[in-house]
């Protein structure tokens, strides 16, 4: 395998290099040959480049196995730039139409919401990553005309959700819900709809259910154990799932992947770069650590996958967290990156 490593800005660079450590170990331990190739894009990068990504960076990219990405933002480059023509332009460039994000309460970990447990809290949200607002159609007239078009294709609506019933049927619950503002955005997402209903024919073994979006977020605090796999558009999805986040015991465990079932994919931290905390080694670093989990299983490396699964959980219900805030977590970084590798 040739895994591509972009450790990015903040707090990314200390993440990756746990993470690392839990790809070596498990990979040793399960004898997969792999080699990693680093690249130093990100705000440094850009800084002295004035670019983010070089132009032979998506090709380089697109000859790898996979990519793990620390995380992007810096405080001396202006917001929009690091995200649209970085993290954007891989996601984009490279199809990965897919942004896949359990939120899963492991044991040991502290949610806010008051007696829910890790059978409540297990589901994962199938977001589409190319669409939506995020696909940068619009523009600016006279500074006073701000337009940002929501657009959809009914390719891009398809494979999403034929990706997430494909994904809710191999889930022990086969339960798949649709989160959308249908009763609003009734072009956009009366799209979704008929899609959703088209391709739900084929699945006659999968449950089928839906929220609105206000609502979503209600009974992501109230009931999240009714849900089991839920398919939703790019800008809810942002949106929903830094809540889920939150009731998974925070940024600090939330992981995803950026999936294009037929080409290269990149696994990353939900959280951002953190500036703040960057280079002190206080921060959590289990999102990482857990996107490589994901990344060595979309890989076809179950085994190596669930060792670095198994070895979190074991840390997690040792009692030697105290906190899975930045800071407060009675470890360091570097610490919680050694016990999760020993663990393996
Ligand atoms: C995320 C982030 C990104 C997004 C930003 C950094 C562009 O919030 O991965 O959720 O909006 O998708
Ligand atoms: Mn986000």
């Amino acid at each position: 395998m040739k895994i591509g490593i972009i450790p990015g800005d903040g707090v990314g660079p200390e993440v990756t290099r746990e993470a690392k450590k839990s790809l070596k170990t498990a990979c040793r331990k399960h004898n997969i040959k792999y080699k990693m190739i680093e690249y130093p894009w990100g705000g440094n990068y850009y800084l002295k480049y004035k670019e983010a990504l070089p132009k032979s960076g998506l090709d380089e990219l697109s000859g790898l196995s996979a990519i793990l990405l620390g995380a992007v933002g810096h405080l001396d480059v202006p917001a929009g730039i690091l995200e649209k023509d970085l993290l954007l332009a891989i996601r984009f460039g490279l199809d990965q139409y897919i942004n896949l994000r359990p939120i899963k309460l492991y044991p040991g970990v502290w949610t806010p919401i008051k007696d829910k447990s890790p059978k409540d809290i297990n589901f994962v949200v199938v977001r589409e990553n190319t669409e939506c607002l995020y696909a940068g159609i619009g523009g600016v007239l006279r500074d006073d005309v701000a337009i940002q078009e929501m657009v959809y294709t009914r390719k891009g609506i398809e494979r999403c959700i034929r990706y997430a019933f494909e994904l809710a049927r191999k889930r022990e619950r086969k339960k798949l819900t649709l989160v959308d503002k249908s009763n609003v955005l009734t072009f956009g997402h009366g799209l979704w709809q008929r899609v959703f209903k088209e391709i739900g024919e084929e699945y006659p073994d999968v449950e089928k259910d839906h929220a609105y979006v206000d609502a979503m977020c209600m009974w992501m605090i109230k009931n999240p154990e009714w849900f089991d796999t839920v398919v939703t558009c790019n800008m809810f999805g942002d949106i929903i799932t830094d809540l889920g986040a939150m009731i998974q015991g925070g940024m600090g465990i939330a992981a995803g992947g950026n999936i294009n079932p037929e080409g290269v994919s990149m696994f990353e931290p939900i959280h951002g770069s953190a500036p703040k905390h960057a280079g002190k080694n206080i921060i959590n670093p289990f999102a990482a650590i857990l996107s490589t989990s994901m990344m060595l299983e979309h890989l076809g490396e179950k085994e190596a996958a669930d060792s670095i699964e198994k070895a979190v959980i074991s840390l997690l219900s040792s009692g030697k967290i105290q906190d899975m805030a930045a800071g407060k977590m009675g470890l360091s970084t570097s610490e919680i990156g050694d016990l999760v590798a020993d663990a393996i």
